[in-house]
């Protein structure tokens, strides 16, 4: 893979303003596709374009689906990003479902008396717990960019909460998870064990009170979530269990609808996550490094260390600058500029790595997640219209925290937040001030749903991952401007720098012996850790109209048998 990576020659361009109807083919895709996590979601998704559906509705029934029967990654206590792209007008628009801190957070809210972190706290339980941001933006996308009713496309899964979904491997693997540390709700318990015992595969879940939300929300839309009975009870129990949640942070919670970040890259096109994802700009940043060199004629070994200190480089950027564009400016231009390439370039020697200290600040960082929660979907329907959906409620089942009568889990996206400046968090990620904790703030994430295009062909792409969604997206799109085809961007292998820790994270078999020697040579420090991602991909190739959709061969569920549209 690597190979033919470094036999090609990138040059990016930052562009606000492209011509999209350059890139529109005659033709239309033949089929419609659709990937995500889970046979259930993808055969919710595809349901709905029977029955007259588009993508943005499809969106809404995979989300919703996954929400019941991937609870360990989001839901609908959770929030997430839908990037979408309108066929008709070619219009695109980044809608930012990402939770907020409520009203009553404040900077040092994880803070002993003595300033120190206290562990955990911004991890388990309701304390850990931003504002949800996924039923606004279903509601939105449904409401705004659908042709189908709201209930229509939320019934796949009001049906699953209520009569059930059969439990799963990966499903058991999470739970087993949730009780080694501890965190789950007596209703948790109730919902997801048999008594606090672990479900055989196929035993039937029901989730009751989760089907009963979804039908409040299917019936009366944004409302119903954030400013009804149902909002009353979702904040009196999560009070009554600690949270400092009141229903005027309900009530001002509101998606927000933001441009992506167009990029050039070579002879494509990348739709990129803008902040409060720290995702696209973090690319872009990468990739823009990459472009100031003649790297055609490198070696594997010679290509991975440059990409490696792009990545050390981008991700330093990342831990000063990225935060919620409504509260701090985020220089994005300067960041992906490419006079911020030269600057980064000047100081990346060849033949040797540079330690994170020399550049920036030095810190403990010792990443406990690897990343396989959250969840991510692709979708392109008859029409060209294309969403590229990553939700989530941040690690396994989140904050673990159950709400008894809405049925749903709180995540712990809080974590997300720097408890203090520059210490790490839950996936090792250190931020500045720009990424403090502020009432109605949101907080940086690394989730990067991702449009790449050209005017032969579009991939539509992401996946979880923490901090890891950044390098995974970048090593996925660099193979397919490389002619990787679906399957070769979500099975292929897997490295990644975060600046801190310093240290190049790699899954087994990514490198072979030379370039691990080479790199070794060179001052880097390898750790091989498991597999790690569940990406999710969809291509579309315009000249002959074929389509075909890719799930992550390492979180496949198995047993699956999907009626295709
Ligand atoms: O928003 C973020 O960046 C994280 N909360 C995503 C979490 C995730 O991907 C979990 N997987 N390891």
């Amino acid at each position: 893979m690597f190979k033919s990576i470094t036999n090609c020659k990138y040059f990016i361009i930052i562009s606000c303003i492209i011509s999209w109807s350059s890139f529109a083919g005659n033709v239309s895709p033949n089929d419609p596709a659709i990937a995500s996590a889970h046979p259930l979601a993808t055969q919710a998704g595809y349901d709905i374009l029977k029955q007259g559906g588009n993508a943005f509705d499809a969106a809404v029934a995979v989300s919703s689906v996954l929400s019941v029967v991937e609870p360990y990654s989001s839901g609908l206590g959770g929030g997430g990003f839908f990037l979408l792209h309108r066929e008709s007008d070619q219009f695109q628009i980044f809608v930012d479902a990402r939770e907020k801190a409520p009203g009553k957070a404040d900077a040092d809210m994880y803070l002993d008396e003595f300033k120190n972190v206290i562990p955990r706290v911004s991890l388990d339980g309701t304390l850990a717990a931003g504002i949800p941001g996924l039923a606004a933006g279903l509601t939105h996308v449904s409401e705004k960019y659908g042709v189908l009713p709201l209930d229509q496309v939320l019934a796949p899964a009001i049906a699953l909460a209520e009569n059930g979904f059969p439990v799963y491997e990966r499903f058991i693997t999470a739970l087993k998870v949730a009780i080694a540390i501890d965190v789950m709700s007596p209703k948790f318990i109730e919902n997801f064990t048999l008594e606090g015992e672990i479900p055989e595969v196929g035993t039937l879940i029901k989730q009751p009170e989760l089907a009963n939300t979804l039908r409040v929300i299917a019936s009366q839309g944004h409302d119903g979530f954030y400013n009804s009975e149902l909002t009353e009870t979702i904040v009196t129990e999560s009070n009554e269990s600690g949270s400092i949640w009141t229903t005027n942070d309900f009530k001002n919670y509101e998606i927000v609808e933001r441009e992506p970040l167009q990029v050039k890259f070579s002879d494509y096109q990348l739709t990129l996550a803008p902040p409060p994802s720290s995702g696209g700009t973090t690319i872009a940043t990468i990739l823009n490094i990459l472009s100031e060199y003649n790297y055609r004629d490198m070696n594997t070994a010679e290509f991975v260390h440059l990409i490696t200190e792009a990545m050390r480089r981008a991700y330093k950027d990342r831990s000063e600058f990225l935060g919620d564009p409504d509260f701090v400016v985020v220089p994005v231009l300067k960041l992906i500029s490419k006079n911020n390439a030269i600057k980064h370039s000047s100081s990346i020697n060849l033949d040797r790595a540079t330690p994170s200290k020399q550049i920036g600040k030095s810190f403990e960082a010792n990443p406990k997640e690897k990343g396989t929660e959250t969840t991510h979907f692709s979708i392109l329907d008859q029409d060209g219209n294309r969403v590229s959906t990553t939700q989530t409620i941040n690690t396994w089942f989140g904050s673990g925290y159950m709400l008894p009568s809405a049925g749903f889990i709180l995540n712990n996206e809080m974590d997300d937040f720097s408890a203090k400046a520059f210490a790490p968090n839950r996936y090792g990620l250190v931020h500045g001030e720009a990424n403090s904790k502020a009432p109605n703030k949101r907080m940086v994430s690394s989730m990067s749903p991702t449009f790449i295009e050209s005017k032969d062909d579009l991939a539509i792409l992401g996946t979880p991952g923490g901090a890891k969604i950044i390098t995974m997206v970048l090593l996925s799109l660099i193979s397919w401007t490389e002619g990787a085809d679906a399957d070769a961007m979500t099975s292929g292998r897997r490295f990644h720098h975060q600046y801190l820790p310093d240290e190049i994270h790699h899954e087994k078999d990514a490198f072979g012996e030379d370039v691990i020697d080479s790199l070794v040579s060179k001052g880097h420090s390898l750790k091989e850790i498991g597999d790690y991602g569940n990406m999710q991909v969809v291509t579309y190739k315009k000249s002959d109209g074929s389509v075909k959709a890719s799930s992550d061969p390492r979180a496949l569920i198995e047993n699956s048998e999907i009626d295709f549209y």
